[in-house]
């Protein structure tokens, strides 16, 4: 495994014995590392300082913990309180192996045991820097996530509802989110399980309207191997898969009668069972529910459940229409459009005058949505760095991802059929399509695209044009 020397990644070697850092900077080296050695702890640490001051920092330290001056405990104590420390790979004599365990207790990425034996060296090493990429990914990707769920607003409303997210998310009380399409009940979601002890377990969501009734009880509570036709594989269901986090039961409005009732069963009991198997499995959970439908007339009608809505409704959080809350248009579009711009890595459009008293003029009949479709699709036709009305008329006046039905978008109930012509006819079946799948694997866009066979960055593209994408 030969690296290009140009990336070649720096590993520090301490050890007090002189055979051994020998030893490990001819493996090291011929493995194409850069390697930089020190005969204990305090020369380490010089060592790293003087090579940070040139701008080169480490990408391992394999440290031998027995040393004078500084051990290798030290050491990694001091490492630690570095910025993005290196991984830190502890090297124990024969008899010291419990206080490696404890160094990795306290962080270290692994240990060796003298002897060395080169391919194990190797071997542990491409394994702690496989895991610090991971992990550095991870940080990112959910760097990344968390501005995706940035609520923005700066009306009275949205700042009302900031302030009751922030109240509501550590109870693990049932939350009912209501709302029109596109105001960002999904949004609201993320935030209450971002903001609650939670954050870090899992969210879970289900479209309620988009689970056949049949598959019903499988998908929310599992199914084991054979327990019935196509049963191929166990199967964890939703309720499990968010135990110890929240559940997000979206569009709850639409959840067939059957359902309703064995999803009461468990939020009661906090307790389910697998189709085909015997015991119940405990799960702690957080209930967020969302609807765009009046559930107490649901109820009325005979269509919900009332105890379902009383068990639901505990704390209930009502959205206003963007309409309502005019002062949050213009954050709302500066905000995806620096969203685009990071996403094309450029800079930002920003908004002439004329855009913003056009787009402080629109009804937005879908919402906070339908404002991101607005300026997505205009941001196409911008020239330079300003996005102009006449940008915006564009997508106004003719665009296709416009005369979208909100419904359609929202429900995937709406008939393509009734449209008024044939391009308008084409995008609403697309869109349609493209929500199905979606929803069907969970809002994941790499499964999505692999099951329709199409690159990922291609489906990316038809998710923004009809602002099915987050
Ligand atoms: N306050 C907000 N700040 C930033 N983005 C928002 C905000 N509200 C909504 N959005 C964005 O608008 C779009 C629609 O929001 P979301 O999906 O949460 O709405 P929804 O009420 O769940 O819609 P639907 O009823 O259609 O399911 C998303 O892209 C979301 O990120
Ligand atoms: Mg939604």
């Amino acid at each position: 495994m030969v690296q290009n020397k140009v990336d070649a990644k720096p590993i520090l070697v301490v050890d007090d014995d002189g055979d051994i850092r020998l030893a490990l900077e001819m493996l090291l080296k011929y493995e194409g590392f850069e390697v930089w050695t020190a005969r204990d702890g305090q020369e380490a640490l010089a060592r790293l300082d003087a090579e940070e001051a040139q701008g080169r920092r480490a990408a391992l330290i394999l440290t031998d913990l027995k040393m004078p001056q500084l051990d290798g405990l030290e050491l990694l104590e001091q490492i630690q309180q570095r910025k993005s420390p290196p991984p830190v790979i502890l090297i124990s004599g024969h008899g010291d192996v419990a206080t490696a365990v404890e160094a990795m207790q306290r962080g270290a990425a692994n240990f060796l045991e003298k002897p060395l034996v080169d391919n194990r060296v190797l071997v542990t090493i491409q394994q702690a820097l496989f895991c610090e990429r991971i992990s550095r990914e991870n940080d990112g990707l959910r760097k990344h996530l968390g501005e995706q769920w940035e609520m923005v607003g700066e009306s009275p409303a949205t700042a009302a509802l900031r302030e009751q997210i922030t109240r509501v998310a550590p109870a693990l009380a049932a939350v009912l989110i209501r709302g029109e399409n596109g105001t960002g009940k999904e949004i609201v979601a993320r935030n209450l399980h971002l903001a609650s002890p939670r954050a870090a377990e899992p969210f879970i969501t289900v479209n309620c309207a988009a689970i056949p009734s049949e598959l019903i009880e499988s998908e929310l509570f599992g199914h084991e191997k054979g327990s019935f036709t196509g049963a191929l594989e166990r199967r964890i269901g939703h309720f499990e898969a968010a135990d110890g986090g929240t559940l997000f039961l979206d569009e709850i409005g639409d959840m067939p009668a059957g359902a309703q009732a064995k999803v009461l069963r468990a939020l009661e009991t906090l307790e389910i069972t697998r189709v085909g198997h015997s015991q119940t499995i405990p799960v702690n959970i957080r209930v967020v529910a969302a609807t765009n439908l009046d559930l107490a007339a649901a109820v009325e009608a005979g269509s919900f459940r009332l105890d379902l809505f009383y068990r639901l409704n505990v704390v209930p959080l009502a959205l206003a229409p963007l309409r309502e809350r005019r002062e949050d248009i213009l954050p709302l579009a500066r905000h995806f459009l620096a969203c685009a711009a990071a996403r094309a890595g450029r800079s930002a459009l920003e908004l002439t005058e004329e855009a913003q008293k056009k787009l402080l003029a629109l009804t937005y009949p879908g919402n906070v949505r339908q404002l991101r479709n607005l300026l997505v699709g205009a941001s196409v036709f911008a020239e330079g760095e300003q996005l102009g009305a006449a940008d915006l008329e564009q997508i106004l006046s003719s665009g296709p991802a416009m005369s979208i039905p909100e419904t359609a978008l929202a429900t995937g109930t709406s008939d393509p059929f009734s449209a008024p012509t044939f391009e308008v006819f084409k995008d609403q079946s697309e869109a349609l399509f493209f929500r199905q799948k979606l929803d069907a694997n969970s809002g994941n866009v790499k499964r999505t695209a692999e099951q329709l066979g199409m690159q990922r960055s291609h489906l990316y593209k038809k998710l923004d044009r009809y602002g099915l994408r987050g």
